[in-house]
């Protein structure tokens, strides 16, 4: 398994994973090609096997404070630590690429990530009331610090 920067020749299958992980929400295709335009201020990764793509994240470096775009792990391929995986890859890329907190916004009802996200050191620090339309799901703000680390260039 490997952990590497994601590519152009990658989004074809993130498309693909995207809408069948976060349906109506998915990002288009168009908007993949717009964030990995944006580099190196935004920076997104994926783990494959030779399979393929297993998962995937996204950073935006803010300077002070960095913000998860967004994370995601194949259903084959949940409650194995690659949630964790990620999300400890992109603190590590926050952290290289000078930030010292980063945040981050989660649906109130997705247990699964609130439970990644606490479990990793992550807390609540903010709540949008009523975000996610429809449904009246509260969007919940999280932060955490992070641990200095050497600029990696
Ligand atoms: C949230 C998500 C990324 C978690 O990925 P994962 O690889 O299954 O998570 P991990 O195996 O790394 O688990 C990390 C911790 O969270 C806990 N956890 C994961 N899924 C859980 C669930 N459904 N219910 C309760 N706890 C859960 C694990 O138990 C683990 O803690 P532990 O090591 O103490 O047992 C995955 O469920 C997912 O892709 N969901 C759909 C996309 C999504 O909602 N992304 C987040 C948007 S904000």
């Amino acid at each position: 398994m490997t952990v590497r920067e994601m590519h152009s020749r990658d989004l074809p299958a993130l498309e693909t994973l995207d809408a069948e992980l976060f349906g109506a929400d998915a990002w288009p295709v168009a908007t993949w090609w717009a964030e990995l335009a944006e580099r190196p201020r935004r920076e997104y990764v994926v783990v494959e096997d030779e399979g393929g793509i297993l998962a995937y994240g996204g950073l935006d470096h803010g300077g002070e404070t960095a913000d998860v775009m967004t994370i995601a792990v194949a259903p084959t391929a949940r409650g194995r630590g690659l949630g964790r995986t990620v999300l400890a890859e992109l603190e590590r890329r926050a952290s290289a690429g000078g930030a010292s907190g980063a945040l981050l916004e989660v649906r109130a009802d997705n247990a699964a990530a609130l439970a990644l996200y606490e479990k990793s050191g992550w807390r609540q620090v903010h709540v949008r009331r009523r975000y996610y339309q429809p449904g009246d799901v509260d969007a919940l703000i999280m932060a955490k610090t992070l641990a200095a680390e050497e600029h990696s260039s």
